[in-house]
């Protein structure tokens, strides 16, 4: 989130996380000028009931630790904080091909969950459920291949 706030002047965001994440997110922010931009919320995604009228809600690197029905609570749950027409970001590592990739000492730690990545297609499907629109992949090959699906909640208006 500093990043992106860093970059985008106009941006003001708000990270949930679990209390401990917060504390520690907090303190590494504070003396950054972005601080006052950048909120933090601590809860559990999984069950508090959200804020709402965000433009954009993104996970990154958070829904493959959770099996397939939770995941699919997480959407469904941050799907209410979006404004018509807001967007869904998730960002994730995709499956990695072990017998046919080069393993690195420094991949170790994540090597633990390689069980755990899934492909896209769960989140597109989740995402069509819920009549989201403009549903998108990107493949980004960055260490291992990561994903990144958008897309648009539904306008009152649109059909
Ligand atoms: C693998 S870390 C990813 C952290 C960061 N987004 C990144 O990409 O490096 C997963 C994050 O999801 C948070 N998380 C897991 N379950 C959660 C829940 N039920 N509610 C809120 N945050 C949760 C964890 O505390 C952790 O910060």
């Amino acid at each position: 989130m500093l990043q992106i706030c860093r970059q985008n002047p106009d941006v003001t965001a708000t990270v949930l996380d679990l209390p401990l994440v917060c504390d520690v997110g907090q303190e590494h922010i504070r003396p950054e000028p972005e601080a006052d931009r950048i909120k933090f919320l601590k809860g559990d995604a999984l069950t508090d009931a959200l804020p709402e009228d965000f433009d954009l809600v993104t996970f990154k690197s958070m829904l493959h630790d959770w099996p397939e029905r939770e995941a699919i609570r997480f959407i469904k749950n941050a799907s209410r904080s979006l404004v018509p027409g807001g967007t869904l970001l998730i960002f994730e590592r995709g499956p990695i091909e072990m017998a046919q990739t080069e393993i690195y000492y420094s991949m170790i730690p994540f090597l633990l969950f390689v069980h755990s990545f899934r492909a896209p297609a769960l989140y597109v499907k989740q995402l069509q459920d819920l009549d989201f629109q403009e549903i998108s992949v990107k493949n980004v090959c960055l260490d291992t291949p990561f994903f990144i699906v958008t897309a648009k909640k539904k306008n009152r208006n649109s059909p």
